[in-house]
């Protein structure tokens, strides 16, 4: 059984999905070895992920590993219909429609649970948590996260000794979080800003509200756009980073005085909320791209402005006193909402992570505590060698001397 918008869009889904897959050849590899070699033969596994045409190269690639996969959406905005058409038809069990509500949200998930799945994979710690909640009887061998917002989550979980199962923090493998949150979400990021906006950036006051990796993403891509970048960051470490880089630095209420568009990426709740939507200038433009529509307090923006109009797609005019403060994609993430998310080609290396998670857990679950884990280091740098050879990189190599002097404590001045 699937909830899908319509399958006649199939036929655009599959155009859509052969153009990421020719992106994606570190997944493909993969793929063609799973095809072989079936390690997931009759596994279940449930993903609550991004629907996007990258999203269904990981389900066909868990598919031809020989497992039963189910899909629902991890964001309702997110959706492609035409993707999930295509997965549909292809024998993945598809939950997700574009802009469902809250509730068929949540069936959505639920439905995917209802297959007891043997392992799940989430991007946001949503199917995590109703198996520790509403769901506790459903008996898991292990699950993988995709997103920062998800680890912390889960690492929570394991501090207060809630977790009941081991999870694969696939975020924290350095060939995801360097280069997906940083690459990925800094040019879809921007891409979403455009799109929504249509403004020239080159000129412009830009703040980046947390320079984790995807704020230093954004902050680089607006900055190669021509625009004055502002930091905002309360790490000290990470504020003088970015200030080396030549960013100025502020505190989000002087950073908010001068802004023309404010992305917020840091993973937390109400960084910009009434204090600066007080200060700041009129027209500016507010953008999310943290995981969860938490990070712009639209509750208090909406209590103090006298109206609310769309003025175009993704476009949301708010009147707060004597000025106008645009929302950008209803405080979701812009970079899925406004534009089409990351590109294939950094998906490949994250999804790459995801499908060896799968085989690491099947493998090695019976063994492993209820914690959050990441995948060891080797695949980590067999997944970039590949990926640095396929997009036509040379990989040094060191001599045996070389690697005895490295491994010595003998050697000093001479
Ligand atoms: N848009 C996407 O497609 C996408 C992709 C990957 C991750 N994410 C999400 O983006 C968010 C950030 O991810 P990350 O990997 O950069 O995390 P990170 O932990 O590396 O960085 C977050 C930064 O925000 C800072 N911060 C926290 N609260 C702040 C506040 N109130 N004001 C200013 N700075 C603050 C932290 O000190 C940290 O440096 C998470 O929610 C993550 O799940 C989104």
């Amino acid at each position: 059984m699937t909830t899908i918008k319509d399958s006649k869009l199939s036929v655009i889904g599959k155009d859509e999905v052969d153009w990421a897959q020719r992106q994606m050849q570190v997944l493909e590899d993969i793929k063609f070895d799973f095809k072989k070699r079936k390690p997931l033969d009759g596994l279940n596994i449930g993903a609550c992920m991004h629907v996007t045409k990258e999203t269904a190269n990981l389900m066909l690639t868990l598919q031809s590993a020989g497992a039963n996969v189910a899909l629902c959406a991890s964001n309702p905005l997110s959706t492609k219909d035409s993707v999930a058409a295509y997965l549909a038809e292809s024998g993945v069990e598809v939950h997700a429609v574009h802009g469902v509500s809250n509730e068929d949200f949540f069936k959505h998930l639920n439905s995917v649970l209802d297959t007891k799945p043997d392992i799940t994979m989430d991007d946001g710690a949503d199917l995590v948590s109703l198996l520790h909640t509403d769901r506790v009887d459903l008996p898991i061998m292990g699950s993988m996260e995709e997103t920062t917002t998800g680890v912390i989550r889960l690492k929570s979980m394991e501090k207060n000794s809630k977790l009941r199962f081991p999870v694969v923090a696939v975020n924290d493998s350095d060939t995801k979080h360097l280069f997906d949150n940083r690459f990925g979400t800094g040019q879809s990021a921007m891409d979403g800003v455009v799109r929504a906006t249509d403004l020239l950036i080159a000129g412009l006051n830009v703040v980046v509200v947390g320079f984790g990796d995807c704020g230093k993403g954004v902050a680089e891509r607006a900055y190669g756009m021509g625009a004055k970048v502002t930091v905002v960051e309360p790490n000290s470490v990470r504020a003088l980073e970015a200030l080396m880089h030549g960013y100025e630095v502020k505190t989000s209420i002087n950073a908010a005085k001068i802004a023309d568009i404010i992305v917020s990426v840091t993973g937390n709740m109400h960084a910009l909320d009434k204090q600066h939507f007080d200060v700041m200038k009129d027209g500016v433009a507010l953008a999310n791209a943290g995981h969860f529509d938490v990070e712009i307090n639209l509750g208090a923006l909406k209590e103090h402005s006298s109206s609310v109009d769309r003025v175009r797609d993704h476009v949301e005019s708010y009147k707060y006193n004597d000025k106008e403060i645009l929302v950008l994609a209803e405080g979701r993430l812009v970079n899925l909402a406004a534009a089409t998310g990351h590109p294939a080609s950094v998906m490949d290396m994250s999804f790459a992570n995801q499908a060896l998670a799968a085989e690491w857990i099947k493998d090695n679950y019976k063994n492993l505590e209820p914690k959050v884990y990441t995948l060891p280091k080797e695949v980590d740098l067999k997944i970039a060698a590949t990926k640095l050879g396929l997009m036509g990189g040379e990989l040094e190599v060191l001599t045996e001397e070389q690697i005895k002097y490295l491994d010595s404590w003998e050697h000093g001045t001479s």
